[in-house]
């Protein structure tokens, strides 16, 4: 596999994406922060499918930059795993053509940037009270990332549930044009949810990451057992996952779009999990059965 061609500078990227979208050629976007695992992959592997649908070969992309904006002040914006010739690699594999990773925050983010994207409602609750801004930070990398791309399609992972609602919310509202397209979970074979941060759990810290997931499974399980009651299922989880000594941030059961807290679990009903297991904060999520 070849590796797809890197551009550093945000405009010579644009001036890219221009050129191949004024031609005609239909463009597949996969936005990440790097250190990329089998979740980003099969992410870009549908970007190529979706690049190529129209009968001609199109132009598959990925960004690859550690947004400033969407990381707290206490946040492990500084510790970020970061691996750009693994992750080039990877891209290639994956039918990747080109891969913007700008070096410098500086040249995403100019000394005279004052623009920001405000998901309202979306963002609230969930991550969005417990990682004040972050949603800000993302909703407007994201909209500069699409700027600067030009996509007809872009791809983001379910794991992070919450900002595919704030994305999908955002291209609508400001008639971006861009099919905002969630993929499934990529999992270890365990269960855990693949994500970047998982590499800053310890052997026994991961070993006991499992009950994440189990916690949710077993809740999908209650659910279609005919439990109703989302008190109830979140109990169950919280209980779960504190056994297995990691503190709750949050446990809630949503309505899957508006992500308001449901009254009464139904098939469908997003059921959503935050929990520190050590210093590391993990998410996952299932729909109910
Ligand atoms: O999901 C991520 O990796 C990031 O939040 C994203 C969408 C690339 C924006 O920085």
């Amino acid at each position: 596999m070849s590796r797809p061609e890197l551009i550093r500078d945000p405009a010579a990227w644009q001036r890219r994406c221009t050129d191949a979208r004024d031609a005609g050629t239909r463009i597949a976007l996969v936005p990440t922060m790097g250190y990329l695992h089998d979740g980003h992959l099969s992410l870009m592997r549908e970007a190529r499918v979706r690049a190529d649908a129209r009968g001609r070969p199109g132009l598959s992309l990925a960004t690859i930059f550690v947004n400033p904006t969407q990381f707290g002040p206490t946040e492990d914006l500084a510790r970020y795993p970061r691996d750009l010739d693994g992750d080039l690699a990877k891209c290639g594999a994956a039918g990747v053509d080109l891969v913007l990773a700008p070096d410098d925050p500086g040249a995403v983010y100019p000394k005279d940037f004052q623009t920001w994207v405000d998901v309202a409602e979306v963002s609230k609750g969930l991550c969005g009270d417990r990682r004040p801004g972050h949603f800000r930070g993302v909703a407007t990398v994201v909209a500069k990332l699409f700027g600067l791309s030009r996509p007809h399609v872009a791809l983001f992972g379910e794991k992070d549930w919450q900002q595919l609602q704030v994305l999908r919310r955002m291209a609508i509202d400001l008639d971006m044009g861009i099919d905002v397209v969630g993929m499934p979970i990529v999992r270890e074979a365990d269960g855990l949810a693949m994500s970047s941060r998982n590499a800053y759990l310890s052997a026994e810290e991961r070993g006991r990451a499992v009950a994440i997931s189990r916690a949710l499974g077993e809740a999908g399980r209650r659910a279609a057992a005919g439990e109703r009651d989302p008190v109830a299922l979140a109990a169950g989880i919280r209980a779960a996952v504190e056994a297995a000594g990691m503190r709750v941030d949050y446990v809630e059961l949503a309505h899957p779009e508006t992500l308001r807290p449901v009254e009464r679990a139904v098939p469908g009903t997003r059921v959503l999990v935050a929990v520190f297991l050590g210093k590391t904060r993990l998410i996952d999520n299932v729909a109910l059965p």
